[in-house]
């Protein structure tokens, strides 16, 4: 019974992919019918989107493994997105995106509002995982898919060791993590909170992230330091006493060092496997 099923899922993934290539080559085909429908772009087929030539399976590969440990957790396995990152293979972003061009900014600098932090990758990893990224069928649907349905999968006692190991040095269980899995009673969250913490917006506030603050050292050799406020190329605005205060930047004057307190837990998004993931999300989850 179960293999049956197994093939009617193949057959309709083939179907579905059998659509778009006509569509695709066709001109005048009638339009597909757009995959799961979802996302409401579709409509005329494969022809609104930007097509990639196949890209080296090597450098596809790469990507893969790239994406696999710095993205995956956020944007799933098949990046059709829902463990808190959304789908990429429909963004406009990475429809634009030739070589990572377009996806390099959002990764560098993540979108640390919106639950996204900035990631160190180097701009071939970052061209790697785009290759990666445009190997996917902008309409289709992977059939490697293998989503879990919870994010409660993982082994506590596991993630318990992991915690001692490489989260002890900075927390407690007893003492600033007391109680986590009460504030953050959905896993994803949890997991979210963790993961990126500081990242807002899902699952509530943060509740003790101390602020980035930057030291401005200027000409003089004055130094004004404080909250960091906002920064791009042009000026660095940092509030110090209550007080606004704006900097223009040319090149390196004034000199800037910005202390972010989770630059650890940046460094940590790299190390972890989803195995660790989901184990230290279990473990947590039993800290009510
Ligand atoms: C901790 C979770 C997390 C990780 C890790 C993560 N992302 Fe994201 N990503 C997000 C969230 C959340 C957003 C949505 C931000 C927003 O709403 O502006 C996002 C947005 C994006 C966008 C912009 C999509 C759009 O159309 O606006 C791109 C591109 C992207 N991520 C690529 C990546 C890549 C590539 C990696 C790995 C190198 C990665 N992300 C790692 C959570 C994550
Ligand atoms: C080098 C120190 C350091 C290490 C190592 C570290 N963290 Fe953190 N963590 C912080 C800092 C700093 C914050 C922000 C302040 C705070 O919320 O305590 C934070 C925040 C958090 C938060 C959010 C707390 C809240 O109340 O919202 C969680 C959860 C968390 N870390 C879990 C972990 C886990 C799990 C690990 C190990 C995989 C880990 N941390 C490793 C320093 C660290």
């Amino acid at each position: 019974m179960k293999r049956v099923a197994a093939l009617a899922v193949v057959s309709m993934v083939v179907a579905v992919g059998a659509g778009l290539m006509c569509a695709q080559v066709v001109n005048q085909a009638p339009a597909a019918p757009g995959g799961r429908g979802q996302g409401g772009r579709g409509g005329g087929g494969m022809g609104a989107f930007p097509q990639h030539p196949p890209a080296d399976p090597a450098v596809v590969a790469r990507g893969k493994a790239v994406y696999g440990v710095n993205c995956q957790f956020c944007h799933g396995a098949d990046a059709r997105g829902g463990e808190g990152g959304p789908n990429l293979i429909r963004s406009e972003i990475v429809m634009n995106d030739e070589n990572g061009e377009h996806i390099a900014p959002v990764v560098q600098n993540g979108r640390p509002d919106a639950g996204m932090p900035a990631l160190n990758l180097t701009p071939a990893q970052i061209s790697d995982v785009a290759a990666f990224l445009h190997s996917f069928r902008v309409n289709g649907r992977d059939a490697s898919r293998d989503r879990p349905p919870s994010v409660l999968v993982g082994d506590p006692q596991a993630g318990q060791q992991y915690f001692q190991a490489r989260c002890a040095s900075c927390h407690s269980p007893t003492g600033d993590l007391k109680g986590i899995a009460a504030k953050f009673s959905d896993p994803k969250a949890l997991q979210q909170t963790w993961l990126a913490p500081g990242g807002g917006g899902r699952g509530g506030p943060a509740a003790n992230v101390p602020p980035v603050t930057v030291t401005v050292t200027l000409a003089s050799g004055q130094k004004v330091q404080g909250r960091l406020l906002r920064m791009d190329d042009f000026t660095v605005t940092l509030e110090a006493d209550g007080a606004t205060r704006s900097f223009i930047r040319n090149g390196d004057t004034p000199k800037l060092e910005i202390h972010d307190p989770l630059e650890p837990h940046r460094q940590l998004l790299p190390v972890y496997t989803d195995k660790d993931i989901h184990n230290v999300t279990a473990y947590l989850a039993t800290l009510k």
